[in-house]
């Protein structure tokens, strides 16, 4: 036997064969202006990339303009778009990793005066209000908590969230809509050379909005059911699935992630379902490439809203699906070793820790120490602490 530990070992996902099961984390940075990827994008990931048989999941990129919401978020349904991402693909295949562009629609969650600058509707399942973010508030509270952070002895307050405006409800035609839109998006990805496209169903944005009672009170067959609230969500994945193949389709879910005022749930119900019927289909030979699970522990770091609460689990729902799976979270070097010694289909997803250390692939195999990230520059513009972490230097005794 090796004495490589599993986390370093080869595993296949889908198409390809990975060198070690560390992921980057879908990590939105609001560094795209104008929708468009450009050069600082293409070093990120290039950097990130420098581990060969290292998977990048990327941040999140829209599938339509009517998916939007954002300003500075990468699209996915234009050419100037796939050709910028075509840049990146081939940049972090040009070190020997692998891509994954994660597929973004927020509906209600969208800065509803720039969506409608953009021509488009604030709209979402029902017409129910919540405390949508905007690209502004984000930047604003990320700013402070890192001031925070360094200053602990006189800590800034975080802005307030406000409450929007009701969205207006989906037609039926739009909701198809946006399906046959994920579907297109992941064509242009894999078009753009990506290695798949990974759904993104977490974090109370347009597919999870479906989910959850609280803002999902339709009473077609797109709501009012366990199965009915988890129909949006199956239909995108069958028709990313008939798009592009199952080997190259993931999903990201979150049961336990509390954010941006979810509510009315049922996470044991309405996710037990919804990963049954993954596994369902894998089992009739369309298995999905991976299924990615946010670990209730992992919330706190990802969103100033976010609630925090360990006590939840998602065991549950890693049993009910036999496929390769990505755990993300608060992971630590010695949980990640360990998990991943225990289950052989399992990948640890790393967020934080991939923005301030571009080779933490290198430096947990070979236990060096890390840069510490700095939460006032995730969402800023520009290269300050994009691309200015340092790559671990063997010359420099201590970083
Ligand atoms: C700056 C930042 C941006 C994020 N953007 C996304 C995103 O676009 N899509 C997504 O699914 N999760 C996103 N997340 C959540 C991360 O993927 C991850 O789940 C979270 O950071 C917890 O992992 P960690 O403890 O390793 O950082 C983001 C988190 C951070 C800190």
């Amino acid at each position: 036997m090796s004495d490589t530990p599993n986390l370093f070992q080869p595993i296949k996902v889908g198409n390809i064969t990975l060198q070690n099961r560390l992921v980057m984390a879908p990590l939105t940075r609001f560094r795209s202006p104008g929708h468009v990827s450009n050069a600082l994008n293409v070093d990120y990931y290039a950097q990130r990339a420098s581990s060969p048989g290292t998977l990048l999941i990327s941040e999140a990129a829209f599938v339509s303009p009517a998916a939007g919401g954002y300003e500075h978020v990468p699209g996915l349904y234009t050419q100037d778009q796939i050709d910028a991402w075509k840049v990146i693909t081939n940049a972090v295949h040009a070190k020997g990793s692998f891509l994954f562009i994660q597929l973004w629609g927020l509906g209600r969650s969208a800065d509803p005066t720039y969506i409608k600058k953009t021509g488009y509707d604030y709209i979402a399942p029902s017409p129910i209000a919540t405390y949508s973010t905007t690209v502004e508030y984000v930047r604003e509270t990320s700013r402070i908590m890192g001031y925070n952070k360094r200053h602990p002895d006189s800590p800034k307050r975080l802005p307030r969230p406000t409450k929007q405006e009701p969205p207006r409800e989906l037609t039926e035609p739009e909701i198809l809509q946006f399906i046959a839109d994920y579907a297109q998006a992941a064509k242009n990805a894999i078009a753009a050379g990506a290695d798949g496209v990974e759904i993104h169903g977490t974090n109370f944005y347009l597919p999870e909005q479906f989910l959850f009672e609280g803002s999902n009170q339709r009473t077609d067959k797109w709501g009012g059911s366990i199965e009915n609230r988890a129909r949006f969500m199956l239909a995108i994945v069958d028709a990313v699935v008939a798009a592009v193949g199952a080997e190259r389709t993931a999903l990201r879910l979150s049961p336990w992630v509390n954010f941006l005022g979810k509510d009315g749930r049922t996470p044991v119900a309405q996710w037990g379902y919804l990963i049954s019927e993954l596994e369902r289909r894998g089992r009739a030979g369309q298995r999905l490439a991976y299924l990615h699970l946010i670990e209730p522990r992992g919330a706190a770091g990802a969103h100033p809203l976010a609630k925090y609460n360990a006590t939840e689990t998602n065991d549950l729902f890693a049993r009910l699906w036999s496929g390769v799976l990505v755990r993300a979270g608060g992971y630590t070097r010695q949980n990640a070793l360990k998990e991943t010694s225990e289950d052989p289909r399992l990948l640890i997803g790393l967020g934080r820790y991939f923005i301030a250390n571009p080779d933490i692939v290198e430096r947990w195999k070979r236990d060096l120490p890390l840069n510490e990230y700095d939460r006032s520059t995730f969402y800023t513009e520009g290269p300050e602490g994009y691309v200015d972490y340092p790559f671990y230097n063997e010359g420099t005794a201590k970083l």
